[in-house]
């Protein structure tokens, strides 16, 4: 039995997703080091569904969620499920990645029993604290308390720099999210119904977005679908009871809008590949729909995720519905304007940072494996 106890700790959809690579390349070596999957389980069904994608089971589930949690629920339940499991392993890194309150407790947890915490997804800002709320705080501690940094991208790393990061501990790896959904890519069977209708895609939950900008885009996104006759509008739920609530009274009852509950990580990739068009507020498919060449309006004031904008395959409409039917009409009247967004290439990896990051996870703790391009 190997010595050395890592900790990849998740506790939402995005985590899970986004984290299996890292512990599938981890395991790779698990003569030198032991991977423990550990969820706090903030998220339950869409949770354990995302990890069931890659095979994948937790080793320890501190399943706390309650329907309509608060954050300071979730925090101190995590924060103390995860330092006794930390004082029971002796683990000698923490990983986590993202932004979530599951995130932060990992950080904060590790901090307070001084065990290294490594960051992947390192370096994104909005730099308003309340934008998105509470995940712009949540990745400043994360940042705050880790020995090791795991930015996507050049421009994250930079954020990383300018606040005073040490740069040898600051490693541009992509985006393991990527890794995720290339190789789901390969699996994934076609589900959805076949149709000569084009498929909008919308999915929506940022916290900000509750309520009052939430109807704001269902109505915009609804006149589209009643402008474009040819246009079928999918909207995948999120399971948080609020966003259920306002969408179904605005969206539930038109013969073109298909409301389906959250499909699992394979299914929505292939959706995601047969959509024309996709509306999101979501972080991780705003990196995922530029690999496959799907232009994304990204429901927001603010992203942490510049590169796709500055790349061309992601424009912010927000939630003011002029911008939202302007950008929505545009695209799907004008080819050229189509076009040109969908040949964009993604800048948001290429499918290798699971590779990088094993390498210097264990290179920190003194184990030497070879080495990534
Ligand atoms: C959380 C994260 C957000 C991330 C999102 C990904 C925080 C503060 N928020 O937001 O950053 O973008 O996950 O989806 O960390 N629920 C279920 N079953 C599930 C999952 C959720 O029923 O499998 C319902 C529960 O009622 C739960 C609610 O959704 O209380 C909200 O979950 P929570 O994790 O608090 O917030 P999200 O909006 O999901
Ligand atoms: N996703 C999924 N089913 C869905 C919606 C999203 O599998 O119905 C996947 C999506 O491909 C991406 C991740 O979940 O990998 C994004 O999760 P979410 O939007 O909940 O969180 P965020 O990325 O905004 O934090």
């Amino acid at each position: 039995m190997p010595e050395s106890v890592l900790f990849c700790v998740v506790g939402t959809r995005p985590e899970a997703i986004k984290m299996a690579p890292v512990v599938q390349e981890l395991r790779r070596f698990s003569t030198l080091a032991r991977t423990l999957l550990i969820s706090t389980g903030q998220h339950r069904e869409i949770l354990h569904e995302s990890l069931a994608a890659f095979g994948l089971q937790v080793d320890v589930d501190l399943d706390i969620m309650t329907h309509g949690q608060t954050l300071a629920e979730v925090t101190s339940k995590a924060l103390l499920g995860l330092d006794r499991r930390m004082l029971e392993h002796g683990p000698a890194m923490v990983l986590a990645q993202g932004d979530t309150t599951t995130t932060f407790a990992a950080a904060l947890a590790a901090f307070y029993r001084q065990i290294p915490f490594g960051h992947v997804e390192a370096g994104l800002r909005t730099n308003d604290i309340g934008n998105p709320f509470p995940e712009e705080f949540n990745r400043r501690v994360a940042g705050l308390t880790a020995s090791l940094h795991f930015p996507p991208t050049e421009w994250a790393k930079e954020n990383l720099l300018k606040e005073g990061t040490n740069p040898d501990t600051v490693f541009v790896t992509g985006n393991t999210g990527i890794d995720a959904v290339l190789e789901a890519a390969k699996f994934g069977a076609e589900w959805y119904p076949s149709s000569s209708e084009r498929i909008l895609l919308l999915t929506t939950h940022r916290r900000e977005n509750w309520g009052e900008p939430q109807e704001r885009i269902a109505r915009s996104v609804r006149e589209l679908v009643d402008e474009f006759s040819d246009t079928r509008l999918v909207v995948a739920l999120h399971p948080n009871p609020n966003v259920r609530q306002t969408l179904g009274g605005i969206l539930g009852d038109h013969p073109r809008i298909d409301m389906i509950e959250p499909p699992e990580y394979l299914k929505f990739v292939k959706l995601m590949q047969r959509s024309t068009l996709i509306f999101t507020d979501s972080g991780g498919v705003q990196e995922e729909a530029p690999s496959f060449g799907i232009p994304v309006l990204v429901l927001r004031d603010t992203t942490e995720r510049p590169e796709g904008v500055t790349a061309g395959t992601a424009r912010l409409v927000g939630t003011d519905p002029k911008k939202i039917q302007e950008q929505g009409r545009l695209l799907l009247s004008n080819k050229n304007a189509y076009t040109q967004m969908a040949q964009a290439t993604s800048p948001y990896g290429d499918g290798h940072a699971s590779q990088r990051i094993r390498y210097h996870v264990l290179k920190s703790i003194g184990i030497q494996t070879e080495r990534p391009a």
